[in-house]
């Protein structure tokens, strides 16, 4: 195992030396071959070839529930529901990138992957904590210089 930086999981190093990261990516459209996915296998293949480890989630085929709010967690415990977001959890305490991918939905994200964030809530101290690096890729139909403005907005805030 390598010198750890920055709390990082990552062992070995990548083509040009740096520290190999594990990455999760974290799909959410309807569509399986749709164009964010697509956008999401090409930056998968450039991050492999890299040297990196990547795993993928797909939301939008997961049993993920709405957060309701009931605080039981106390934003640090284990969430009530119990469905596919403790396996999440899991994998996302063990990661060094999240990588979030969606099709813009009315200039936010999908609700498949609002849905996962909200979830965050139940260990939000924990992955402030971790300092992960994050990324987003986002597929949208139109190109006008706003179009990503909001989406933006709230990932840099997320972040
Ligand atoms: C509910 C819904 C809302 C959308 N809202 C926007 C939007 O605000 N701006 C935009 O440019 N495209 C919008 N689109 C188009 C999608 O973002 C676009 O088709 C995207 O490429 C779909 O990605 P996917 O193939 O990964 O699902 C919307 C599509 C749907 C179904």
């Amino acid at each position: 195992m390598k010198e750890k930086r920055d709390g990082q999981q990552a062992a070995g190093l990548t083509a040009n030396g740096g520290l190999s990261m594990n990455i999760l990516v974290i799909e959410s459209s309807p569509h399986k071959k749709g164009s964010s996915n697509l956008l999401a296998e090409n930056f998968i293949q450039g991050a492999e070839e890299a040297g990196h480890k990547v795993t993928v989630f797909d939301a939008a085929r997961a049993n993920i529930h709405p957060c309701l709010g009931c605080d039981s967690c106390g934003m640090s415990g284990p969430c009530c529901q119990k469905d596919d977001m403790a396996g999440l959890r899991e994998q996302i305490m063990q990661t060094d990138m999240l990588v979030f991918v969606t099709p813009l939905y009315y200039f936010g994200m999908s609700a498949q992957l609002k849905t996962v964030i909200d979830r965050f809530y139940s260990f939000n101290g924990a992955l402030t904590g971790k300092n992960l690096k994050a990324a987003l890729i986002v597929a949208a139909w139109d190109n006008r210089d706003w179009t990503m403005k909001d989406i933006k907005h709230i990932t840099e805030e997320l972040a």
